[in-house]
C-alpha cells in the first residue's frame, strides 16, 4: 500500500522551500504536502505557480511565531512530519536588524516544537513514525582559515545574529529530542544557488545587476570564500534524510564545492557575456569592490562524506553546469525577476488565494 502522510513544510514559498514543496508534490502524490509561510518579502508564491493547483498540495498563510495558532494548526491538522525552513535567511539583514532573526528562527521554531510534542507525544493521539526536520545552515560552525572542513563533530561556533539564531534553534532542536524523545533530525548546508533565489543575495543580485549594466557590489577584495550548491541537489538531499534519517541523526550537506567570491563573479561575467552577446570583459568592469560586511566569516567548507557514504547521496551537478543553468533560468523568467523587484509578487497571494 502506498504510504499516506501529511506534511508540513514551512518556509515553502522561499527560495529553497520552494524546491522541496515541488519535489514532495510531483514525487510523492500520496502524501499531503501543507505549506506554511507568512510571505514576507522572501515569501513568493510565483515560485509554486506550476504546482498550487496539484490536489495534494495546499498553502497556507501564517506566522510560526503566532504560538496559538501553531497548535491550533497541529491540532487540526496532525501533522506527521515537519520539515522546518522557515526563518529570516539574509546575514546582511541580520546585522541590521537582529530581533527579526531572533523571533522568527527562535521562537517560530519552539512554537512549532512544542505543537509537534503536544501531539506526537500525546498517547491518545495514533501518528506513526513522526519527524520534525530542522534545516539548518553550515554558517553555526563558525570561519574556517585555509585549510580543513566542518564536519558533523565541529563545535559549534556562529558568529552573526543570522547564525547564531540558527545555532540556537538547532540547540533548541537538539534538546528537544534529548529531553522529550522528540524525533529530531538536523541538516547543515553550504550555499545553495539556483532558480527563484530572491535578488538580494550574491549570484541572482549579481546576475540581475550585469543584465541591468549595473554595478555589481563585491565585499572588500572578494577574498572569502563559500562552497556552493545547486539548490535542488540540496532538495534531493532533503528527501533522502527525511526518508532514511534516523532519530537525532545529523548530515552535514555540500559540493565540495569552494569559490573565492570574485572568482565566482568572475566566471558569471564571463557566462553572461556569452549569453547576452557582449563582448568578453563587458561584464567584468562592472565589479565594484564596496566596504565589508561586519564581521564577515572568511570561509565556509563543508564534508559531506557522511551523507554520501550512509545515505548515498552526492551533487549532481559541476559548478560551471549549474551556473549557466541558472543564468539560463534567470534570463527566460525576467517576468519573474521584474515581478520580484518592483514588488508586484507580493499582490499575488491575494490575487490567487483570496478570489477563490
Ligand atoms: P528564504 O529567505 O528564501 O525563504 C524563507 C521563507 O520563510 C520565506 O518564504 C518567508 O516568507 C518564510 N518566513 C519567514 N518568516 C516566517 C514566519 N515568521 N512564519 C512563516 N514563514 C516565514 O530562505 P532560503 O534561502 O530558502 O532558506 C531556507 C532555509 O534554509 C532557512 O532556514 C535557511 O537558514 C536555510 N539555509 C539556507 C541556505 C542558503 O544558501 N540559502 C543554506 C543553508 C541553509
Ligand atoms: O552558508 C549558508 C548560508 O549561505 C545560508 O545559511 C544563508 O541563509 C545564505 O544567505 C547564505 O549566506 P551568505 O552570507 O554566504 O550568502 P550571500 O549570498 O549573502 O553572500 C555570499 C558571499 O558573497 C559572502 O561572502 C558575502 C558576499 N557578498 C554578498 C553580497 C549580497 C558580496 O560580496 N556582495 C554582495 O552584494
Amino acid at each position: 500500500m502506498t504510504e499516506q502522510r501529511k506534511i508540513l513544510i514551512t518556509g515553502g514559498a522561499g527560495f529553497i522551500g520552494s524546491h522541496v514543496v515541488r519535489l514532495f508534490v510531483k514525487k510523492y502524490p500520496a502524501y499531503r504536502i501543507f505549506n506554511l509561510d507568512k510571505l514576507t518579502y522572501a515569501g513568493n508564491l510565483e515560485n509554486l505557480h506550476d504546482i498550487e493547483k496539484s490536489p495534494n498540495y495546499e498553502f497556507i498563510k501564517g506566522d510560526i511565531t503566532d504560538a496559538e495558532f501553531i497548535n491550533r494548526l497541529f491540532q487540526e491538522k496532525q501533522f506527521d512530519g515537519v520539515i522546518h525552513l522557515a526563518a529570516e535567511s539574509h546575514v546582511d539583514r541580520s546585522i541590521v536588524s537582529p530581533m527579526d532573526f531572533i523571533i522568527t528562527n527562535i521562537v517560530g521554531t519552539v512554537n512549532l516544537l512544542n505543537a509537534a510534542k503536544m501531539i506526537w507525544l500525546n498517547p491518545n493521539t495514533q501518528i506513526t513514525n513522526p519527524k520534525f526536520y530542522q534545516i539548518s545552515t553550515d554558517e553555526v560552525f563558525g570561519s574556517l582559515d585555509q585549510g580543513g572542513y566542518f564536519t558533523e563533530k565541529t563545535s559549534y561556533d556562529p558568529r552573526s545574529p543570522y547564525s547564531a539564531s540558527k545555532a540556537s534553534a538547532d540547540h533548541l532542536v537538539r534538546a528537544y529530542g534529548h529531553t522529550y524523545k522528540l524525533p529530531v533530525l538536523v541538516t547543515h548546508c553550504s550555499n545553495n544557488y539556483g532558480p527563484y533565489q530572491f535578488p538580494e543575495k550574491l549570484i541572482p543580485l549579481a546576475i540581475n545587476n550585469i543584465r541591468n549594466s549595473k554595478p555589481i557590489p563585491v565585499y572588500s577584495k572578494g577574498e572569502n570564500v563559500r562552497d556552493w550548491l545547486y539548490v535542488e541537489d540540496h532538495a534531493l538531499a532533503i528527501d533522502l534524510v527525511f526518508h532514511k534519517g534516523n532519530s537525532g541523526d545529523h548530515y552535514n550537506i555540500g559540493g565540495f564545492n569552494e569559490w573565492k567570491n570574485i572568482d565566482l563573479i568572475h566566471l558569471l561575467c564571463n557566462i553572461m557575456d556569452k549569453k547576452l552577446g557582449r563582448e568578453a570583459g563587458a561584464s567584468a568592469k562592472l565589479i565594484t569592490f564596496v566596504t565589508d560586511r561586519p564581521g564577515h566569516d572568511l570561509r565556509y567548507a563543508i564534508d559531506s562524506t557522511r551523507i554520501s557514504n550512509e545515505l548515498g547521496w552526492k551533487p549532481s551537478l559541476q559548478f560551471e553546469e549549474g551556473l549557466e543553468k541558472t543564468v539560463d533560468w534567470y534570463l527566460s523568467n525576467t517576468e519573474w525577476l521584474e515581478h520580484v523587484t518592483s514588488g508586484a509578487y507580493q499582490h499575488y497571494y491575494d490575487q490567487q488565494y483570496h478570489h477563490r
